[in-house]
């Protein structure tokens, strides 16, 4: 039986049934909907419309259904929404006591409620799963702090870096999208229970005990806001979207380094496929739909922004429609980061490949432009001069390193026979000293921060 028969004399068309209710998207709710449900239970004996006995036998009942009843349960009840669920099962286990504990709430305060403690929970789950991934990163860059890798800009190779400083570059993002997350979760802190349908509940409720009891920093200071408000599924998408954007770009640079033309790393069967066609395939899947999922990610962000967008006040059921995106970016962005973990923790590493490629491609050009620099001759002319011999080097198709010093120094008299141990890719490395650099130093010393940095979590 729906919750609000009683002013209505004909009943709900079928397909408008199937239409309306939220049962197969808001069941994962069911926890949350009894953890809120006893706390309410609570607040009423406090103001007397509870006695202890009926309260006794409320929380009971509610505990019970917590433990027994199964999602299949909830599915195949036909009920409206998971509130409606919960009450009647309720009303099963203790008769018409149970219909005594929607007295002063209503469903909009109380999903509101629901789907924050849902967040808030789900929150740390992604707080984890973002250390978990950080810390493959971490091993990695341990692992491969001398790598060699080709470092590219615009897709071409500019300058050789460490695969060890690749990795810690992602471990910066996922720092970033992990305040941010954390930042997201402070702000959503508050609790809307006891602001009824919009305009507050008739009881007087303290509702700084029922947000405390929760486990909300605080109450929501407004009864409009707190039932209409859902930034908090906004930020969350955002914040997901973010890091699925930072994630994509991992999932592209290891899908490139992964490719027969690069053949810098290789993939896990773990986390790989065949072609059912051509059994010579061994397909980078993992990365593929982490790249791919970004863009569900986004249109969830983008769905929740539209639906909210010049809602008036109060609640209106447009925002039903706002948990199954969430939901659908917050499992996508929970499976991408564990899919990253475990295609992290599989990853070979080819190196002379990719010192091999370090090499070529002329990588060590700003090099020569440094060391004319020191020997006097301003930048801007250096790097002229080195465009020249670059050209000449692609003419007869050599490294820089190949040239005679007579060579050489047809290009510029102020190079001398001191200027090969600069063109090394070690001496490339080496240079780069400077706070946030792929120097070696560097690079361990920003692991070692790091390291500190997630002890303390
Ligand atoms: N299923 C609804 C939702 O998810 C619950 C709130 C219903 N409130 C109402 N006044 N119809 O938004």
């Amino acid at each position: 039986m729906a919750l609000w028969g009683g002013r209505f004399s004909g009943a709900a068309d079928d397909r408008f049934k199937l239409f309306n209710d939220s049962l197969p998207v808001d069941y994962r709710l069911f926890q949350q909907d009894i953890t809120g449900s006893i706390a309410w239970a609570g607040a009423l004996s406090q103001v007397g419309v509870l006695n202890e006995l009926e309260h006794g036998q409320l929380v009971l009942a509610l505990n019970q259904l917590s433990e027994e009843v199964t999602d299949a349960d909830i599915l195949g009840s036909g009920a409206e929404d998971i509130h409606s669920f919960v009450e009647q099962q309720l009303i099963a286990k203790v008769g018409d006591l149970g219909k005594k504990l929607h007295t002063g709430r209503s469903r909009n305060d109380q999903v509101a409620t629901d789907l924050k403690l849902w967040c808030k929970h789900r929150g740390q789950e992604l707080i984890e799963a973002l250390v978990k991934a950080q810390h493959e990163l971490l091993v990695l860059a341990e692992r491969e702090a001398q790598t060699v890798l080709p470092g590219y800009t615009h897709l071409q190779r500019a300058q050789p870096i460490t695969f060890g400083h690749w990795c810690l570059c992602y471990v910066e993002m996922l720092e970033r999208d992990l305040t941010r997350l954390q930042d997201a979760i402070n702000r959503m802190d508050t609790c809307p229970l006891g602001s009824g349908a919009l305009a507050g509940t008739a009881y007087p409720i303290d509702r700084a005990e029922l947000a405390q009891k929760l486990g909300f920093r605080g109450p929501v200071t407004n009864s409009l806001d707190a039932v209409s408000d859902r930034d908090h599924v906004v930020e969350l998408c955002s914040a997901a979207a973010t890091s699925m954007m930072h994630l994509s770009r991992l999932a592209e640079d290891m899908i490139f380094y992964n490719s027969g033309e690069a053949g810098f790393i290789e993939l896990s069967d773990a986390v790989t496929s065949g072609s059912s066609l051509m059994p010579q395939k061994k397909n980078p899947d993992a990365l593929e739909l982490i790249r791919g999922k970004a863009g569900r990610v986004y249109g969830s962000l983008m769905g929740i922004l539209t639906t909210m967008k010049a809602l008036p006040m109060a609640y209106n059921k447009d925002m039903q429609e706002d948990k199954e995106g969430l939901f659908d970016a917050l499992d996508s962005w929970l499976m991408c980061l564990d899919m990253v973990t475990l295609v992290l923790e599989g990853v070979q590493v080819n190196k002379p490949r990719m010192l091999a490629a370090a090499q070529q491609g002329y990588a060590n050009a700003t090099e020569l432009a440094d060391y004319l620099v020191a020997k006097g001759i301003p930048f801007r002319e250096a790097h002229h001069i080195v465009g020249e011999v670059v050209l000449g080097a692609i003419e007869q198709g050599k490294a820089l390193e190949d040239f005679t010093l007579p060579e050489l120094q047809v290009y510029s008299d102020s190079i001398e026979s001191d200027v090969y141990q600069h063109l090394t890719i070690d001496a490339c490395l080496a240079k780069r000293e400077a706070l946030g650099g792929t120097s070696i130093k560097q690079v361990q010393q920003a692991l070692a921060l790091q390291n500190v940095v997630q002890t303390e979590l």
